[in-house]
């Protein structure tokens, strides 16, 4: 893997600001002191003030230099409301109702972006993954050419070689069961993100046959999706039918089932048929396989917003910052 030296390497060059959502969670405080000790990217906590500091006092970590904002006294909140009111007009968003979305650090955090008052955002999965993600679907919307956001998951652990494995997984976090042209831009979009990790991609989209050796409705949707994006992204290696993940990923099982594919037997980004898979999939890999996971990366946002999730240590969430504030910075 590139690793995160490269991401440091490119914030260094051009430093951000991160908002980071819940700004008294004892590992956002140590990412964030960690942060404030180098200068390529700068928290932004909000929270209460006085919590927020007396919460960084009482775990001993130096947060001097950051910025905190308190959604409930901020001072430009009409702003804000009328902005939100317009953009989510159409839903007959009353101010009412914006002021009180607006308590809520995600959708303040979200609403930051929008106003271009910080260049990106960690919120965290302290509510449920669809509660997190919702203020970003509704009010950043997706990026031009994208009929959805998606996410992925990259993970990592260290091989034999002295080389990090890398794989990447999606989708593992939004879309319930992705339609064929969903998936072929879930498939684009995870290789762009799985590059930056330094994977050349090699790319399975994976189903309980391979090559036609099962029948039903999702083997067909996941081998016409292969066969799609293969068409549409020539540049990519797809295997353009469907695998089992044993085909995918194992030489000696790829030489049986498929003798003449280059990608059976070394895939490496995985493209799963649902949100059940993907999920457990890459859970499975990280709880089993003894992987780091990184993620969810959102894919196809107009903005560069994450969540960590509750599992996450400190070590993760300064991950987590950086990887944000880095991919998809021009
Ligand atoms: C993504 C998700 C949160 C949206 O749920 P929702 O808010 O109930 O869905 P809605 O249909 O009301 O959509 C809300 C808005 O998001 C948009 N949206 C929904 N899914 C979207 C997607 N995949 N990409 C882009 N926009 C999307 C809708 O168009 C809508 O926009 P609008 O309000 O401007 O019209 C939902 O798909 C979900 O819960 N996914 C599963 C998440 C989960 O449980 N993951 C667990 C693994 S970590």
């Amino acid at each position: 893997m590139n690793g995160f030296g490269m991401f440091i390497d490119k914030l260094r060059k051009n430093p951000q600001t991160i908002v980071m959502t819940e700004g008294k969670d004892e590992r956002v405080l140590e990412a964030s002191s960690r942060l404030l000790a180098s200068n390529f990217l700068k928290p932004i906590l909000l929270g209460n003030p006085d919590e927020i500091q007396k919460a960084a006092e009482e775990s001993g970590f130096n947060i001097r230099g950051a910025q905190i904002v308190d959604p409930m006294t901020y001072d430009k909140i009409e702003e804000m409301v009328d902005l939100f009111c317009e953009i989510r007009k159409d839903k007959g968003l009353t101010p009412d109702e914006a002021r009180e979305l607006l308590r809520h650090p995600n959708y303040f955090g979200t609403m930051m972006i929008k106003m271009g008052l910080a260049d990106c955002m960690l919120g965290s999965s302290s509510m449920s993954t669809s509660d997190t993600v919702r203020p970003a679907l509704q009010i950043i919307k997706t990026k031009p050419g994208r009929s959805i956001v998606s996410s992925c998951v990259i993970l990592v652990r260290p091989s034999a070689t002295g080389e990090n494995e890398v794989l990447a997984m999606a989708d593992c976090g939004i879309n319930e069961k992705p339609t064929v042209d969903q998936l072929v831009e879930i498939c684009e979009d995870t290789a762009n993100c799985a590059k930056n990790f330094g994977i050349s991609p090699k790319i399975a989209f994976l189903s309980y046959s391979t090559k036609g050796s099962g029948h039903g409705e999702d083997v067909d949707r996941m081998r016409n999706a292969a066969n799609k994006a293969r068409e549409e992204y020539p540049e990519l290696m797809i295997e353009g039918d469907e695998l089992q993940f044993d085909a995918a990923v194992s030489p000696r099982v790829a030489r049986q089932k498929c003798p003449n594919s280059k990608v059976a037997g070394y895939a490496n980004t995985f493209i799963f048929p649902d949100l059940n898979a993907a999920n457990m999939g890459y859970k499975i890999a990280q709880r089993m396989g003894n992987f780091e996971a990184y993620g969810l990366i959102l894919l196809g946002l107009n903005a560069r917003i994450n969540n960590f999730s509750w599992g996450s240590n400190a070590m993760e969430v300064y991950s987590m910052a950086i990887l944000t504030a880095a991919l998809d910075l021009n």
